[in-house]
């Protein structure tokens, strides 16, 4: 119990825990904030075709809602192989102050990918990721998938996200669009 690993999930892994865990509650974290800012050549688009995929960025007043595990501590190295293999593109391991929803607080690790990482993309408007995402496809599926489950998950957890909640207002516009005959 005392070494076990709390890991906190912003993004894929609110809905995708492909790992074994002992625990899992809603949880937040404070001064980040979850952004469309990292590429994704291996899972959402390609080298050539990069998708864009979420990370966080410091935002001292703000607060990001997503799902925490509780691994147990002899299962800690397997998940951690495991993980440290899926987000290889450009992730770092970090340790935050967490809050459960239950009141709990833990410190619990995240992956980050710094902006000084080789696939980080940063900022554009909204229009222009929008459109990224919109168009990205790659080894895990389309990027616009992963921006819906994300957005249904969150809503799941009763979550407030504008950033994600635009995006998928544009991208679902620009499905619809698509779809229009003669267009
Ligand atoms: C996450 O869900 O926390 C996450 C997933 C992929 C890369 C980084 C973070």
């Amino acid at each position: 119990m005392n070494n076990d690993l709390w890991l906190f999930g912003y993004g894929s892994l609110i809905w995708k825990a492909d790992f074994e865990f002992v625990e899992r509650c809603p949880a937040n974290i404070t001064g980040w904030a979850r952004r469309f800012w990292q590429g994704s050549h291996d899972h959402r688009g390609t080298p050539d075709a990069p998708g864009r995929v979420v990370t966080l960025i410091d935002a001292p007043d703000e607060h990001c809602a997503g799902m925490a595990y509780r691994i147990a501590a002899p299962q800690v190295p397997t998940v951690l192989a495991h993980l440290d293999y899926r987000e290889k593109n450009g992730y770092d391991r970090v340790e935050t102050n967490t809050t459960l929803s239950d009141g709990r607080t833990v410190s619990a690790l995240i992956y980050i990918a710094n902006p000084d990482n080789f696939a980080h993309l940063g900022d554009a408007d909204e229009q222009t990721i929008a459109q990224q995402i919109h168009t990205s496809n790659g080894p895990s599926g389309a990027n616009r998938d992963y921006l819906i489950e994300l957005h249904h998950a969150l809503i799941e957890l009763g979550a407030v996200d504008n950033h994600v909640a635009r995006l998928f207002e544009l991208v679902d516009l620009m499905g619809q669009n698509q779809q229009l005959p003669g267009s």
